[in-house]
Formats: structure tokens, sequence, C-alpha cells
């Protein structure tokens, strides 16, 4: 099986190697300081394997790949109830980073966008800030199986220039969805965005997904696999923002991307794929990320449909 699985995944990398195009996130200055063209594809099974080519153990941020795995420590401390009744789970066809709330139910629309994941990580708990991101570290960690650490320069370089999240931040405030002090909520999602982790590591989080909320290779119970169910499902609908349709058309899993360059994606019961390159497209999205996931998806008709 490994034979099979190395071999597919070094067909898919070579192929998509030669794909240059996109552009590094600028907005953020530290983003643009990594090397343009890192490129690594790891495959995680349920079973523990890790199969991995190219720069797999090279560190980036997580960014927005943070966002299930904080939506899924705000149901576990809330409830799928509390949590319901300040985020939506509706696709909303718009960039990450839009300054909105739906007009009916003046909530966010999902979780995955920036007004969604600032309110999933003010629903965290704990009695302070280092307390609330100290639990969204050591829950990535769960899901990682190794200590994920904290990368203060992305962070300070975030925190600088986040103007526009502030602005998410304070419009959430003003319509009650957040009830504490939103520049702290803002602060927690930049933390948490400026956490650590490799191509490697995301292809564990994913498998852990994909195993029911089980870390295939610590063999650890990290999330209840009723709420993997429901995190699951935003994925599917809303993890790759105004491209999540032609995503699930053409990739049909449940995925998330970031703006470090990472993605995942999930085959519930079989395996989490993770892809980096950081070169992305208009949406935020890794080119090279995209156009590896429709590979391997084709390879190994991997659609849910
Ligand atoms: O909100 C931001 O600007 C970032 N820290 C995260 C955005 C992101 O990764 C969007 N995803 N592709």
């Amino acid at each position: 099986m490994s034979t099979v699985v190395d071999a597919l995944i070094g067909k898919v990398f070579a192929a998509t190697r030669e794909n240059r195009s996109g552009e590094l996130a600028d907005y953020i200055p530290e983003l643009a300081a990594v090397a343009p063209d890192s490129f690594g594809i790891c495959i995680a099974t349920v079973d523990g394997f890790v199969y991995e080519v190219g720069d797999t153990r090279l560190p980036f941020t997580i960014q927005s790949i943070s966002k299930p795995f904080t939506y899924a420590l705000a149901l576990a401390d809330r409830g799928s109830g509390a949590v319901a009744e300040k985020i939506d789970v509706e696709p909303s066809g718009e960039p990450f980073n839009e300054i909105s709330l739906d007009p009916r139910t003046e909530r966010p629309r999902n979780p995955m966008i920036n007004a969604g994941a600032i309110t999933a990580a003010s629903l965290v708990a704990g009695p302070d800030l280092d307390t609330r991101f100290e639990r969204i570290r050591a829950a990535y960690s769960r899901y990682a199986g190794r200590d994920l650490t904290f990368n203060r320069s992305v962070y300070e370089s975030e925190s600088r220039t986040g103007h526009r999240n502030r602005a998410i931040g304070h419009m959430l405030r003003s319509f009650d969805i957040i009830t504490g002090d939103p520049d702290e909520a803002v602060d927690l999602y930049f933390r948490q965005c400026s956490v650590d982790v490799t191509c490697r590591d995301l292809s564990v989080m994913a498998a852990t997904m994909a195993n029911n909320g089980v870390n295939p290779v610590t063999r650890e119970t990290v999330l209840d696999p009723a709420l993997v169910e429901r995190v699951l499902s935003v994925m599917s609908t809303c993890g790759m923002y105004d491209a999540a349709g032609k995503w699930v058309y053409e990739v049909g899993l449940p995925a998330k991307s970031g703006v470090g360059g990472g993605i995942i994606a999930v085959l519930p019961g079989q395996i989490g794929i993770a892809v980096y390159s950081p070169r992305l497209d208009e949406h935020g999205n890794s080119v090279r990320g995209v156009e590896a996931c429709r590979a391997l998806s084709a390879e190994l008709e991997l659609h849910f449909l």
C-alpha cells in the first residue's frame, strides 16, 4: 500500500510543482518573508501512517486553518445550541474578511469567515486571555500530536496591520454577538492564526477529524464524534470561502485553507490530506494546494458524492 501512495503523491507533486502562479499574502508583512516556492504534500491515514513528499517539515503559520479547530473548541465549551445562537452555518459566498452579518439573523453567516471565527474565539472559555489562548494552543497540539508553538513575529505583524479585523470585532460587539471586549476577541483570533504548524502536522490534524476525533498517531480522543460531524459540515460548505462551490464541485471533500499557504482536506473514515505552498489565488487559497487536492481527489476517487 505504502509504495502505491508514495508513488501517487510523488506523481501529483511533480506535476503540480511546475505551477508558479499566485502571490504571497503581503497584507500581513511577515507572511511575505517566506520562500515562495516551498511545496509539500502529506497524507495521514486513520491507522496512523503518514506519507509525505517535499517540504513537509517546514514551519509556517496555521492562519485560517485554525478556524475549524477553534469552532470545535467553542462547541465543546458552550454546546451546539449556544454557539448556533451566535454563528450561523450558511455559506456566505463572500471573501474571508468581509465586514458582514446576515441582515435577517444579524449573525455571522458561518464560522469559517472572519466574522464567525472571531465570534468563535470569543466563545472559548477561560478566566483571562492568556489562559484562553493556552487552551486553544493545547487543543491544536492534541490534534497534531505534538506541542505546537506560537510565532510572535507573525502575531505582531498581523496585530500592527489588522484594522479590518478590529472593525469586524467592533461590529460584532455593536450587534451583541460578542458580549465581552471585542479587542480581546480579535487579539485571541490573531494569536490562534499565529500558531506554527508543518504540512505533516496539518495532515495529522485532518486525519484526527477523519478518525472521528481520535488522533490516529497518539490514539488520544480530541473531539466528540458528534462535534466532528458539525465541524466537517461547515468545512464542506464554507471552508474555501467564495470558492467553496467550485471546490465541492471539483474536489468534493471538507476542507480549510489559510493565507500561510496550507490547505487541509478530510475524507471521513479514511485520510487527512495537507498541502503547503504559499503562493495564493485571488480567494486567499494556495494555488498549488488547490491543484494538488484536485489531482489527488481525481486519482484516488475521493469525491464524496
Ligand atoms: O484574518 C486574517 O487576515 C488572517 N490572520 C487569516 C486569514 C486567512 O488565513 C484566510 N484564509 N485563506
